[in-house]
Parts: C-alpha cells; sequence; structure tokens
C-alpha cells in the first residue's frame, strides 16, 4: 500500500473538518492528518481524537504549528478567507505544498502575492475549485469539447442559493460585511467564473456587473420584528428567516433529507418539513429516523458544533449573530448580482447569482450552433439534457445527488482530493494550475469594480493593472 500524503490542517472548521476530514477515514492510503491549528479548543480536540493526533501535534494557530517547523508533507488550509494570505505565504515559505480553499484571498493584491509566491518557492499550490472535479460539470466540459453543440454561441448560468444559506452566510455569518470577507461575487461565485474560463479556453474580454442589496435592510423589516427572533418576534410564523426553524425545526430535515439515500428516509422526512415536532417524536421511537431527526450538519454545526444539544442551539441564538433579525444585522455585502461577459471568439455569457431560491443549486443553459444543452446541478437533484436542433432528440444524462458528508459539492471534495494525492506523488498535474485558478478571481474582482464604478471592464487592461 503506498504511504499517504501527511497533512497538517489549518482549521478545523466546516470545511476542514467536515468536508475533508473524513475523507481521510474512507482514504487511508490516500492522506493522514498528522497534525492540526485551531484555536478553538472543542473543534482542535474533536478533530485530533477522530484522526489520532498526539497532543505535541495539536496547535493553537497556523503560527504555532509553522514554528513546529515542517512536521507534514502539505498543508490543508480552511481557515477563514481573510486569513488565507498570511498563513498560506508563510507556509509556503516553511516549504509545504499546499491546497487552499477557496477565495485565495480577499483582495487582488494578495491574491496575486499568493499566486507568485508559489511560483518563486516551486511549491504545488492547488485551490479548491470543487465543481471541476464533479461528475456533472466534467460532463458538461466533455460536451462543449466534443463538438455536440456545434459552435458555442451563448451560456446563461445562474447561482440560486437559497434563502436561508443567504441569511445564514451572507447576513448574519461570516461573509455579510465587505469590511471582513470578500465580495459576494468573489466568496461565492468565484467557481462559476473558473467554470466559464475551464469550458471555454478563453479569456473574458470585457466584462460589465451590476447588484445591490435589495431585501435584508431595515426598511423592509415586518411591522413589530424584534431585535432578535428569540425575542418573542411577533412575525415568527410569517418571516422565512425565523432563525429557529433555521437551525432547530424545518431546515435540519430539509438538509437530512437532501442527503438521505434510503428513499424511506427521504419520503418521510419530506411528509415532515412542516411538522418538525411530529418528526422528532417518531424519531425517538423509530431509529433509522434519527438521522433526520437529530441532523446535526451544516448550517447548525456552524453555529455552535455538531454534538450540541437543541437548548444549547437555542442558547446560541439568543446571544449570537445567528439568531438576529435579518432586517437588522450589520450586514452591506449584495443580496443579487449579474455579470455580463464578452470572449475573444464572440461567446457572450452571462452569470446570475441570487440569494433568494427555495432550494441551494445551480440551473445551467448553454446554446450552440447544433444544439442546446440544459443543466440542473442541485443537492437534490443533477441532470443534464443536450436537444439537438436537426433531430429534436433529447440526451439525457443524470448524476446522483449528494448522500453524504464525503460526497459533498456532488463529489466535487472528494474527487479534489484525489486529484491533489495524485498531484503531490507526481502521478498526474492538478487540473488546474494556481495561475489559471488566478483568472476566476479577476474576473470576480473586476465584476466588483464594475458594480461599484458603474462601467464596463475591459479585461485587457484590468489583468495589466
Ligand atoms: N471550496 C468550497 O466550495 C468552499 C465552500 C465553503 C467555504 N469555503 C471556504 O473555506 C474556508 C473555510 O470556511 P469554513 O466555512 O470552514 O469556515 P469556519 O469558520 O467554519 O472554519 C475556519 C476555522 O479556522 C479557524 N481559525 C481561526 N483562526 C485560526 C488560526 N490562527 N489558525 C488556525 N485556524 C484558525 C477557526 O476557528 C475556524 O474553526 C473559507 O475560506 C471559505 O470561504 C470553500
Amino acid at each position: 500500500m503506498p504511504q499517504p500524503i501527511l497533512i497538517l490542517l489549518f482549521g478545523a472548521g466546516n470545511r476542514g473538518a467536515d468536508s475533508y476530514g473524513p475523507y481521510s477515514l474512507t482514504h487511508p492510503d490516500q492522506i493522514k492528518f498528522v497534525a492540526v491549528a485551531e484555536p478553538e479548543t472543542t473543534r482542535r480536540e474533536k478533530f485530533a481524537r477522530a484522526h489520532g493526533i498526539p497532543v505535541k501535534y495539536q496547535f493553537k494557530s497556523w503560527q504555532d504549528a509553522l514554528n513546529a517547523g515542517k512536521i507534514a508533507d502539505a498543508v490543508l488550509n480552511a481557515t477563514q478567507d481573510e486569513m488565507h494570505h498570511d498563513s498560506a505565504i508563510a507556509a509556503m515559505r516553511t516549504g509545504y505544498d499546499m491546497l487552499l480553499d477557496k477565495p485565495i484571498a480577499t483582495s487582488l493584491n494578495e491574491t496575486l502575492h499568493i499566486i507568485q509566491t508559489a511560483e518563486e518557492t516551486g511549491r504545488l499550490l492547488m485551490i479548491c475549485h470543487v465543481l471541476r472535479y464533479t461528475d456533472f460539470f466534467q460532463k458538461v466540459n466533455q460536451i462543449i469539447k466534443s463538438g455536440q453543440l456545434g459552435q458555442i454561441i451563448n451560456i446563461s448560468n445562474s447561482e440560486n442559493v437559497s434563502y436561508f444559506h443567504m441569511a445564514h452566510s451572507y447576513v448574519r455569518g461570516n461573509w455579510r460585511n465587505l469590511a471582513n470577507s470578500a465580495p459576494m461575487i468573489l466568496a461565492k461565485c468565484c467557481h462559476d467564473l473558473d467554470l466559464l474560463y475551464w469550458f471555454l479556453d478563453e479569456k473574458c474580454t470585457h466584462l460589465s456587473s451590476m447588484a445591490n442589496l435589495r431585501h435584508f435592510r431595515t426598511e423592509n423589516a415586518p411591522e413589530g420584528a424584534t431585535e432578535r427572533c428569540t425575542d418573542g418576534c411577533p412575525t415568527a410564523e410569517t418571516c422565512p428567516f425565523y432563525a429557529p426553524r433555521i437551525y432547530l425545526e424545518s431546515i435540519p430535515i430539509k438538509q437530512a433529507v437532501s442527503r438521505a439515500s434510503n428513499p424511506f428516509i427521504r419520503g418521510f422526512g419530506k411528509l415532515t418539513l412542516d411538522q418538525p415536532g411530529i418528526a422528532k417524536a417518531l424519531g425517538k421511537l423509530i431509529p433509522p429516523l434519527q438521522t433526520l431527526t437529530e441532523y446535526s450538519g451544516w448550517p447548525r454545526n456552524t453555529i455552535i458544533g455538531a454534538s450540541q444539544s437543541d437548548e444549547a442551539v437555542m442558547q446560541a441564538l439568543k446571544t449570537g449573530p445567528y439568531g438576529r433579525c435579518v432586517y437588522r444585522c450589520d450586514n452591506n455585502v449584495v443580496d443579487h448580482q449579474i455579470v455580463s461577459m464578452v470572449f475573444p471568439s464572440g461567446i457572450t455569457a452571462t452569470l446570475t447569482m441570487h440569494g433568494h431560491s427555495h432550494q441551494e443549486g445551480r440551473t445551467l443553459r448553454i446554446d450552440g450552433s447544433r444544439a442546446t444543452l440544459l443543466g440542473k446541478f442541485s443537492y437534490s437533484q443533477a441532470w443534464i439534457e443536450v436537444h439537438e436542433h436537426i433531430t429534436n432528440q433529447i440526451k439525457r444524462y443524470t448524476f446522483p445527488s449528494e448522500v453524504d458528508q464525503t460526497a459533498g459539492h456532488g463529489g466535487g471534495d472528494a474527487g479534489l482530493l484525489e486529484h491533489f494525492v495524485e498531484a503531490m506523488r507526481g502521478q498526474k498535474p492538478p487540473l488546474t494550475s494556481a495561475r489559471d485558478s488566478m483568472e476566476s478571481h479577476l474576473m470576480a474582482f473586476a465584476a466588483e469594480t464594475s458594480r461599484l464604478g458603474n462601467k464596463t471592464v475591459d479585461m485587457n487592461t484590468f489583468r495589466n493593472l
């Protein structure tokens, strides 16, 4: 059996511990976490226990871990966006190759600095553009390149962020304010911009973008809405963003349903979405249903940790950021944005991002001179249809939806780790170089420049600034 790649994890949070962590337990021949850097004691200890990491390799920060010298083959950097720059540069200078979660950094200068440091030091740097590693987008790419669609004319992609994801991450949570995080088009859509570059093998020449924060503003608060959902808010029944529903009632069941592989559990979960009390009571009597009723994954785990009681979650809502009224937060990132792009061959593309969808997912339409491709990529379903102009024939491809944590992002999280191992072992080059990953970030920063300045950005000039 080949030796696994030894990994030092920076940040045992949602991505580090829950999305990437389990892969090493199911693929012990590929990666092994030998050290962890995480300031939150419960997270650090839980991760260390799960991976058998000795106390001397449990660090309170990435800085402490680097002070110990080089103790692993590579770093998996899953710290928050604004920490990427300093931690990535320091780790590469210490001699580590790195898998760095997106976005590369929160400003264009810092992004460029990271890429240049990887090139100067000769370190392998892979960015977690997980969608490239999904069967779904691999198939889209293959269909485009096969010529089945004829000459590509226009691509229209929508990133439909669910209303509760928007409220959780971009109104109440970590990515709500530009002072502490990246613009939403970078944080949420650098994957989509990366896909365009990958599909077309061309760099966008001009781009314009418009956006605003329409809904999550004080003036839209319903009459009588309280500062916190838990203050006895009179609009609890009618407000889609009522926090106890998101963290304790129907949304956890909805999340569990979308991850359940057993059709009985899925069906039962759908029936009880409006009756979380009944679901909980039945879960006590029928143990398999506990996968629904005791769901403790995202978004609940990000506010208080996975194994906490309902009472502890309620307490966190009463005191912490996630119980605040969505109309009275310190958020300033947009809740919808459009980006229009043109490429050297004349292909046009639009990306629509918004945070008001009934369910999370992407919808895609590609029109070519010979056929149209339609696609949907969401937690609960993933399919592609190719409609041929001459024959009217439809070819349909379906893909399994997400069934467990290690298959996060439609299998993209696991695919990414597998490719990272192959790249580390010199078996295959990464699907994309760090320099190529930068193109999507350039497009996102240009979109932000365009929306703030109300102008079209000439990308060739922007790239050379
Ligand atoms: N690839 C994707 O599709 C994808 C999806 C979601 C998030 N992300 C990105 O992944 C990254 C992590 O996001 P998350 O949701 O896991 O965030 P998180 O807040 O859950 O995890 C970050 C962790 O870093 C820890 N940390 C803070 N200071 C530290 C320090 N000095 N040293 C080491 N660790 C420190 C925090 O305590 C926290 O546990 C972000 O950059 C985010 O944008 C990527």
